[in-house]
C-alpha cells in the first residue's frame, strides 16, 4: 500500500480503531500486546521504538513497564490518540511522525535502540522485508525486534474456526461497527498474502534476522516472532 493511501485510510479511522479492534479480537489483542511488550522490555530503561504504533498500545505497554519510547507512525490522527491516551496514563514518551518506508529519511535521534515493536504492520507494505532490514538497523547489535501479524492458521480444528470467523465474519462486524468496510477487507487480504507462519518467519530471515522465537496465539491467528539483527 502507498503511504499517501496508509496515511489517509489510518487517519480516517483513528477515531474508531481501538474500539473496533478490541470487539473484534474478543478483547484477546490485549494479551497479544502485552506479550509483545515484555518481549521488548528486558528492564527499566530499555530503548524501544514502537514501529507503526498507531493509536500507542504496544509503545505505551512497553512505556508502564519502564522502558524508554518512541512512538512512529505516519497518520497524525493515530498518533493524537496515542498521545492523549499517554496523558491520561501520565505515561512520557516521544512521538515521530515519519513514513517508516522512506528510504531517504534519516534513522531517529534516539536510535540505536534496544528493541524495535512493530505490530500489524508489515502487512501494510509493499516490501516488508526491506523496510524490516532497514529499522533493525537502528537496533544493538545484541537489540530484538519484535514482530506480531495476523497469519492463515494451520492445523486444528480451533484452528479453522477462527479461520471462517477472522476471513468471513470479522469484516463484516468490523465495518457496522467502524463504517469503513476497505480497511477489514485489507485486513483479509493482506492475512492471505502475508500466508501462514513459516511465511512471516521467512520474510524476518529474508529481512537478515535471525529468528529466536515464534509464538502463536489468537487460535494461530496471530504470529509473533522476535529476532536479533
Ligand atoms: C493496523 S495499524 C497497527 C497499529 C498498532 N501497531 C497496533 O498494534 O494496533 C497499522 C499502522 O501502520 C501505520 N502505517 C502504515 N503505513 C505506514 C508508513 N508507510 N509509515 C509509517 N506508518 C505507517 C498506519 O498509520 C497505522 O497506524
Amino acid at each position: 500500500m502507498k503511504p499517501d493511501v496508509a496515511r489517509e485510510l489510518f487517519d480516517a479511522s483513528a477515531e474508531t480503531y481501538d474500539r473496533v479492534n478490541s470487539v473484534i479480537s474478543l478483547g484477546l489483542d490485549a494479551r497479544w500486546r502485552a506479550w509483545a511488550a515484555r518481549e521488548a522490555v528486558a528492564e527499566p530503561g530499555t530503548r524501544v521504538l514502537d514501529a507503526f504504533a498507531g493509536t500507542g498500545l504496544v509503545g505505551l505497554a512497553c512505556a508502564r513497564l519502564g522502558a524508554d519510547v518512541t512512538l512512529a507512525d505516519i497518520s497524525a490522527r493515530m498518533l493524537a490518540v496515542a498521545r492523549s491516551r499517554a496523558q491520561r496514563a501520565g505515561l512520557s514518551v516521544r512521538f515521530a511522525q515519519h513514513d517508516l518506508t522512506d528510504a531517504e529519511a534519516p534513522s531517529p535521534p534516539e536510535a540505536p535502540f534496544d528493541a524495535i515493536t512493530m505490530m500489524f504492520g508489515a502487512r501494510y507494505l509493499d516490501d516488508p522485508a526491506q523496510v524490516i532490514g532497514r529499522l533493525a538497523s537502528w537496533l544493538r547489535p545484541e537489540g530484538r525486534f519484535v514482530l506480531v501479524e495476523f497469519v492463515e492458521p494451520s492445523g486444528a480444528v480451533l484452528s479453522r474456526l477462527a479461520a471462517i470467523y477472522f476471513f468471513r465474519i470479522l469484516p463484516r462486524i468490523a465495518s457496522a461497527l467502524a463504517g469503513r468496510r476497505e480497511l477489514y477487507d485489507t485486513l483479509v487480504t493482506t492475512t492471505h498474502a502475508m500466508g501462514p507462519s513459516a511465511s512471516l518467519v521467512g520474510l524476518i530471515e529474508n529481512a537478515g534476522l535471525e529468528v529466536e522465537q515464534v509464538h502463536l496465539m489468537g487460535f494461530g491467528l496471530v504470529c509473533g516472532i522476535v529476532a536479533r539483527p
